[in-house]
């Protein structure tokens, strides 16, 4: 088959060379015996000229092209040039494509937005306001709907590229770390988070739910001696909270893995990921979120890894401000926000780990401290003062768990086997969840769950 060359290789090196590219239209000029045409392909843009020679190129093609639909795929033949000066507004600049043959593989509809609209800065709307112009935006349930559309922006390409790093980081980082990927059930007979916020189905005449989070089975992994596991996969709530930060489905990344000694095991393991993935996406990933940048400016957030307990958490905000917060109640979104920002100012870091939290705001599978049973072994991360994960050692003695789900009003017939798992031994074990979503969302500064889920699932929205 043919060689076909890719937007973003074309560069100098091939000039007066013939290649072969499939780009989209990306805007569209006709002037003239010529038509100017930018091409796209994901983040990459190059002009393209068409001129009616009367010899490869006649007039009827000049034509030809310049009706094709903008966003339409196209294959076109011609020859690299390299043009006096540089074409601004073109990822390749330096270079441009002089057609020999075009032809249209799909042509495309008309456009429900126009891509540079929804690729607009607020800070370019802003800036043009000034003046007295008035750009066009595109509201969040437009893009949505026409998320296909909306995901060609340049930004959005490259968040969904710094998600993947993150998953790949994830892994990674946990298999050299002696974990290995596992896959749990999502059809499964019980709440595993709690009663409220599920999603009930009927599994062959028998009450079922979607999984709340691969809990129990990574626990029962453990159980079964994989000793470090892991996993990647979707997680379900049917929470009625129509928030910047909650979706109906998001994707889990789990971690489970049994202690010899003390919790403090799992949270060095937090931080040699964490310390992993805010390094890796700076230094590989640091054009993409200049991309992103571009379009929702931020500043790359800084790690160190730094432990606070609950009650030292309790107790900066009390000095920070808030003097009647509840010692033994869980924080609230504002509070957390407040807390970032005094962490934030007092030791230069957006990351950090809460923990030893009041036992009464836990799940009840989370290990209660043995000094002090009102606290539990468990632990909250952040990033710029917003939860990107929770985490606790679990209780593996099962008389104790029993004691605890009723305490919680969970049905013990619903997660019996859990139970049994841990009636033939054990070990000492605690873990994570961590939201995809979320970090990615937090660490770009973005303001939206939804703007780092690809189809995402809201209170509101199912599809597409
Ligand atoms: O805090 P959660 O509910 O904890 C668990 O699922 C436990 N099983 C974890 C563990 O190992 N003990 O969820 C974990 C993380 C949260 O910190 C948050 O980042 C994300 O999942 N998360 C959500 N993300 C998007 N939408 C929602 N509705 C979310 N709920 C939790």
């Amino acid at each position: 088959s043919r060689t076909w060359t890719k937007v973003e290789d074309l560069s100098k090196e091939l000039s007066e060379q013939k290649v072969l590219v499939r780009a989209r239209i990306h805007t569209t000029r006709g002037k003239g015996k010529s038509a100017f045409l930018v091409l796209r392909q994901r983040t990459a843009t190059v002009q393209a000229i068409l001129f009616a020679d009367d010899q490869t190129v006649s007039k009827g093609m000049v034509k030809y092209a310049t009706q094709i639909p903008k966003e339409s795929i196209v294959d076109l033949e011609g020859v690299v040039k390299v043009p006096e000066n540089l074409i601004e507004g073109c990822s390749q600049k330096d270079v441009e494509l002089k057609v020999t043959a075009i032809r249209a593989v799909s042509r495309a509809a008309a456009l429900p937005f126009e891509l540079v609209d929804a690729s607009r800065s607020e800070e370019e709307v802003k800036a043009a306001a000034e003046k007295g112009e008035i750009l066009p935006t595109v509201g969040q349930d437009l893009r949505l709907d026409n998320r296909f559309l909306d995901l060609r922006t340049p930004a959005n390409q490259a968040i969904f590229r710094v998600q993947s790093a993150v998953c790949q980081l994830f892994k990674d980082t946990l298999l050299a770390e002696g974990f290995q990927e596992i896959h749990t059930p999502k059809l499964i007979a019980g709440a595993s988070e709690g009663g409220a916020a599920v999603f009930r189905l009927d599994y062959m005449g028998t009450p079922a739910c979607l999984a709340q989070s691969p809990q129990l089975y990574k626990q029962m992994a453990i159980c079964a001696d994989m000793d470090r596991v892991f996993e990647v996969g979707p997680v379900f709530r049917a929470e009625f909270s129509y928030t910047h930060r909650h979706l109906c489905e998001f994707m889990g990344l789990d971690l489970e893995m049994a202690i010899n000694e003390h919790y403090y095991e799992v949270l060095d393991v937090i931080e040699k990921l964490f310390g992993a993935i805010f390094d890796g996406l700076s230094t590989k990933y640091a054009k993409e979120l200049a991309v992103i940048a571009e379009q929702y400016p931020f500043d790359v957030p800084t790690f160190k890894p730094l432990r606070l307990t609950f009650p030292e958490g309790i107790a900066l905000l009390q000095q920070g401000g808030f003097p009647d917060v509840d010692p033994f109640g869980d924080l609230n979104t504002e509070l957390e926000r407040t807390l970032g920002r005094i962490v934030k100012e007092k030791y230069g870091t957006d990351f950090f780990i809460l923990h030893r939290y009041p036992s009464a705001v836990r799940p009840f599978y989370t290990m209660p401290c043995a000094d002090d049973p009102a606290y539990s072994n468990s632990y909250d991360v952040f990033i710029r003062g917003e939860e990107i994960i929770s985490g606790a050692q679990r209780v593996h003695d099962p008389d104790l768990l029993v004691e605890r789900a009723t305490a919680c009003g969970i049905p013990l017939e619903t997660i019996q086997s859990y139970i049994d798992s841990f009636k033939l031994g054990a070990p000492p074990h605690g873990g994570a969840g961590v939201g995809l979503e979320r970090v990615v969302m937090l660490y770009c500064g973005l303001n939206n769950i939804r703007k780092t889920s690809m189809f995402p699932r809201d209170p509101k929205r199912l599809t597409p």
